[in-house]
């Protein structure tokens, strides 16, 4: 069974039939060759094929690309500038030696872009628990840290009353369906 959906992706719009039984992971990486989410475990537990929908971060490999009608997508083809200058975030990653093998990065990179978006004010704790759904073989952890640290530094204001901001966030959006 086939669905229409429109949705943008970084930008741009896209309006066509979607198997019903199609992740949003599929789709982007099999019909429109985004190939920056990946495939870890497909099963919402590794954080590789995270994107961001609406501006919160999601696991793809577990969304429906169905779901995905009226919204819009960002990849992680959307984060650096149009002449291919890294975002803030991607730098502090590479300054911070966050980056091995990069198969986690995308996904981090993203939850930290979303993170930095939200104008909240995150303690470290916070930021832990933030990207606690993204799992690295390589770094160790610290170095993600540091560079995602780093990217909120000068980001943040004191307007925060709720920690765990964009967990909250999308389990209100999965409590909507
Ligand atoms: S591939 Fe989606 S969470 Fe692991
Ligand atoms: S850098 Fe290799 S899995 Fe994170």
């Amino acid at each position: 069974m086939f669905k229409r959906i429109a949705f943008s992706v970084n930008g741009k719009a896209f309006n066509f039939e979607v198997d019903i039984r199609e992740s949003l992971l599929e789709m982007l990486r099999n019909r429109l060759g985004y190939t920056g989410a990946k495939k870890g475990c497909g099963a919402g537990e590794c954080g590789a094929c995270s994107v961001l929908i609406d501006g919160i971060p999601f696991d793809s490999c577990i969304y429906l690309a169905v779901w995905a009608d009226g919204k819009e997508i960002t990849t992680i083809e959307g984060v650096a500038s149009k002449s291919g200058e890294l975002s803030e975030v991607q730098k502090a990653f590479v300054e911070e030696g966050a980056v091995q093998c990069g198969f986690c990065t995308p996904g981090l990179v993203l939850t930290t872009q979303a993170m930095v978006e939200s104008g909240k004010e995150f303690t470290t704790d916070e930021i832990k628990q933030e990207l606690s759904g993204h799992l690295c073989r390589c770094t160790g952890y610290q170095s993600i840290l540091n560079a995602a640290v780093k990217s909120l530094e000068g980001h943040t204001c004191t307007c925060v009353d709720s920690p765990h901001y964009i967990q909250q966030h999308q389990q209100d959006r999965i409590e909507e369906r």
